[in-house]
C-alpha cells in the first residue's frame, strides 16, 4: 500500500495511481511511473469553506478594445510559425531533442526583440551566465539589451518578474524549475506541471508572452513537455535530422495561427541563419539524378519546397524483407507498395525497400505519394526518371492519382529552378514553361517511365 500522499505519476503521460506498477495504465508505456509526493492529487480542488461560488459574469464574443500588436522579433522564420508575431500575453511552448538547438534559437529571439525595442529576458536553468554570455559574443548579439538571469527556484522567478515590466520572458527549461510548494523532484510532472502553471498564469494576468523550452525525452526520468501542452497557447517543435545543418520549426498547436507552416535555419559557427528561400535547399543540384531518385514539389505552409525521395529496391538476403523510411510515414510507404502491387502488377513483396527524403526533411503532405511512388518503381526498373521533371500527386487505394492543392505554385517554383516537366495528376496544365505530364492512374505513371514516354513533343515548345 503507498504511503499517504504518495502518488505514482506517470512522467509520459501525467496519469496518476496509487500504486506502483510497472506499465502505465493510462498510456501504456513501461518504467514511468515515479513516485511523487503530493498533499493532494495534482488537479484536485483546494477544499474551500465557502460552499457557494460568486456565479458568472457573461460577455459578449464583442470586444471594444483591440488587441495589442504582436510583437515582432525580428527572427522572421519564428514569427511566421507563430502567426506573425508572438501575441503579448500568450504563452508558448518549444519542444525538441536536447542539443537541437532551443536554447540557441531562443537567445536569437530574445536578443533580436530586444534590439527593436521589446523588454526581454532570458532565464536559464541550465546554464551559468557565464556560458550564455560567451555564446552570444560568439553569435554576435553581446550587445543586445536582454536582462540575462540563471535561476532555477520558481517562486524567485515569479517575483522577479512581477517586479519587472517585461513584454517577452524565455524560460530555459521548464524541466529545470522547482517549486517549493511541492516536494517532488525537478522535472517530475508535479513540478512541471506546477511551474508551468503559475508561469502561464502570469503572462495571462501581466500581458507578458512567454516562452517555455521544453526537453523531448525517451526516458521516464523526466517529464516530456507533453503534460503541458493543454496549458499553453502554442507548441512549436524544433527538429533536425543528426548530421545535417538544417533545423525545421514547425507548429504543433496554435491558438493565435496555422500549424501547418514551417521556419527553416541552418546552424552554423555563430548561430542560426534564417534559411528565407528553402525550396532549393534539400535538392541536390549537382551531378546526376539516379535511378530512384525523385524530385517532389510539396508545399510546406505557404511556400513551395522541393526535395528530393530517394528509394533503393533491392533482393532481399532474408525471408522477411526489410522496409525503411526515413522522412517519410512508413505507413503511406506500405500504402504505395500495396497499390503497386495490387493496382499495378508491380510486386516488391520479396524485395527490401529503402526510401529516404534527402535534406533531413520531413515530409507529410499526401502529395507526396506519386513522388515516392515514381522513386520506387525508378529504381525497382532501373530507370531514372529525367532530370528536369519534378512529381507531385497523391495515390488513392484504387490506384487513381488525385489531384493536389496550389498546382499552380508548385509549378512556378519548379520553373524557377530549372525544371521542364511535371508528372502529376490528370488535372496537371502546361505552366509557366513546364511541360506536363498528366497521368490519371498510377499504372500511367510507370508505363510513361518505363517507355520514356514524356510527350516530348510539349516540352519543345
Ligand atoms: P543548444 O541551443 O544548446 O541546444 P538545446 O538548447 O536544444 O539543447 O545547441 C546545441 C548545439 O548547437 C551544440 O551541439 C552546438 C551547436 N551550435 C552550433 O553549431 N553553433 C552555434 O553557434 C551554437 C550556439 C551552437
Ligand atoms: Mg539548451
Amino acid at each position: 500500500m503507498a504511503r499517504d500522499g504518495a502518488l505514482y505519476v506517470c512522467q509520459a503521460c501525467g496519469a496518476a495511481q496509487s500504486k506502483w506498477a510497472g506499465q502505465c495504465a493510462g498510456c501504456g508505456a513501461w518504467n514511468t511511473l515515479v513516485e511523487e509526493l503530493t498533499s493532494r492529487p495534482p488537479g484536485a480542488l483546494a477544499p474551500s469553506r465557502a460552499a457557494k461560488g460568486r456565479g458568472l459574469a457573461f460577455e459578449g464574443l464583442q470586444d471594444e478594445t483591440p488587441s495589442p500588436p504582436r510583437i515582432a522579433t525580428g527572427v522572421e522564420e519564428f514569427d511566421r510559425v507563430c502567426g506573425g508575431g508572438v501575441v503579448p500575453g500568450s504563452a508558448i511552448l518549444l519542444g525538441g531533442d536536447p542539443g537541437v538547438g532551443k536554447s540557441t534559437l531562443l537567445l536569437q529571439v530574445a536578443a533580436s526583440a530586444a534590439r527593436r525595442g521589446a523588454a526581454c529576458a532570458y532565464i536559464s536553468g541550465e546554464e551559468a551566465i557565464e556560458q550564455i554570455r560567451s555564446r552570444a559574443r560568439r553569435m554576435g548579439l553581446a550587445d543586445a539589451p536582454v536582462r540575462l538571469a540563471a535561476e532555477t527556484a520558481l517562486r524567485d522567478i515569479l517575483d522577479g518578474l512581477k517586479r519587472e515590466p517585461l513584454d517577452l520572458v524565455v524560460i530555459d527549461s521548464i524541466q529545470t524549475l522547482w517549486s517549493d510548494a511541492h516536494e517532488a523532484a525537478p522535472g517530475s510532472v508535479t513540478q512541471v506541471r506546477a511551474a508551468a502553471g503559475e508561469l502561464v498564469r502570469l503572462a495571462k494576468t501581466r500581458g507578458v508572452a512567454v516562452i517555455l523550452v521544453g526537453h523531448v525525452t525517451k526516458e521516464g526520468t523526466i517529464a516530456g513537455p507533453r503534460v503541458i501542452e493543454h496549458m499553453v497557447d502554442a507548441v512549436l517543435a524544433f527538429e533536425g535530422e543528426r548530421g545535417y545543418p538544417f533545423r525545421i520549426l514547425r507548429g504543433a498547436k496554435n491558438r493565435f495561427g496555422a500549424t501547418d507552416e514551417i521556419g527553416v535555419f541552418e546552424m552554423g559557427d555563430a548561430g542560426l541563419a534564417e534559411v528565407k528561400n528553402p525550396s532549393a535547399l534539400f535538392l541536390n543540384t549537382s551531378g546526376e539524378r539516379a535511378a530512384g531518385a525523385a524530385v517532389f514539389a510539396g508545399i510546406e505552409g505557404s511556400r513551395p519546397v522541393l526535395v528530393e525521395f530517394q528509394a533503393l529496391v533491392a533482393p532481399s538476403a532474408y525471408g522477411t524483407p526489410r522496409r525503411a523510411v526515413v522522412g517519410w510515414d512508413s505507413g503511406r510507404l506500405a500504402m504505395v507498395l500495396a497499390v503497386l502491387e495490387a493496382r499495378c502488377g508491380l510486386g516488391l513483396g520479396d524485395r527490401d525497400v529503402y526510401l529516404n527524403v534527402a535534406g533531413g526533411l520531413r515530409i507529410s503532405e499526401p502529395a507526396a505519394d506519386l513522388a515516392a511512388a515514381a522513386a520506387l518503381v525508378s529504381s525497382a526498373l532501373d530507370q531514372a526518371l529525367p532530370q528536369d521533371c519534378v512529381v507531385f500527386g497523391e495515390i488513392s487505394l484504387a490506384g487513381e492519382v488525385r489531384s493536389v492543392s496550389r498546382m499552380d505554385a508548385r509549378l512556378k517554383e519548379a520553373a524557377k529552378l530549372g525544371f521542364r516537366r511535371a508528372l502529376g495528376p490528370a488535372e496537371l496544365e502546361r505552366q509557366a514553361g513546364i511541360a506536363a505530364a498528366p497521368v490519371g492512374r498510377l499504372a500511367d505513371a510507370i508505363r510513361r517511365l518505363r517507355d520514356e514516354d514524356w510527350g516530348d513533343g510539349d516540352a519543345g515548345e
